[in-house]
């Protein structure tokens, strides 16, 4: 039995992220899809919100979970004792960052192996930042996350108030938001 585990912000969970559970339910007996609850980076779902809807949108996959988790990844690891690591590459400009965390997460924990899997090239420009800015600035996002996502994030930079001196709101682009 191998066990993976999927970590990251997920703020929110884009349809690249989804590949990637995709790829890993396929490959490992069981993928933990872990969330990371991290107050000193401020995201803008809270962490049962980005739950809700990676468990809404992995529920086709009998051998993958959702939970989250606190502090250092290898602990939570070894707590859940997990054998591997999945990351996705999108580009190689992602590479870099993520290898010297696998070194780390190696040196702090050195049975856990960390395999990168490559994006498909159809999601290898989403990224979560992204797909914020993009939502923010009243852009259209459908597609590239899953349609519930969209709907909350026109709703969550609807709500927000324009800065001082801006000509109008962030809104969806069907105007509805
Ligand atoms: O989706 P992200 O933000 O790229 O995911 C990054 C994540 C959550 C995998 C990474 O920040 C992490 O593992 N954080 C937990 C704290 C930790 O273990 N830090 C040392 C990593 S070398």
């Amino acid at each position: 039995m191998t066990l993976a585990i999927y970590p990251g912000s997920f703020d929110p969970v884009t349809n690249g992220h989804l590949d990637l559970v995709e790829q890993s339910a396929a490959v490992f007996d069981r993928v933990i899809v872990a969330v990371l609850q991290n107050p000193a980076k401020s995201p803008l779902f809270t962490v049962e919100e980005r739950m809700h809807w990676l468990r809404h949108a992995v529920r086709r996959f009998a051998n993958v979970e959702v939970d989250q988790f606190q502090g250092l990844l290898v602990d939570y690891a070894r707590l859940r004792g997990a054998d591997v690591i999945v990351r996705g590459v999108r580009e190689v400009a992602d590479f870099e960052a993520e290898r010297r965390m696998a070194q780390m997460n190696r040196h702090l924990h050195p049975t856990l192996v960390t395999v990168f899997l490559p994006t498909h090239s159809q999601y290898a420009y989403i990224s979560s930042s992204l797909v914020k800015e993009v939502a923010s600035l009243g852009g259209d996002v459908r597609g590239l996350v899953p349609g519930e996502v969209a709907e909350a994030l026109y709703a969550r930079f609807a709500q927000r108030q324009p800065a001082e001196g801006s000509e109008s709101k962030p809104r969806g682009p069907s105007g509805a938001g």
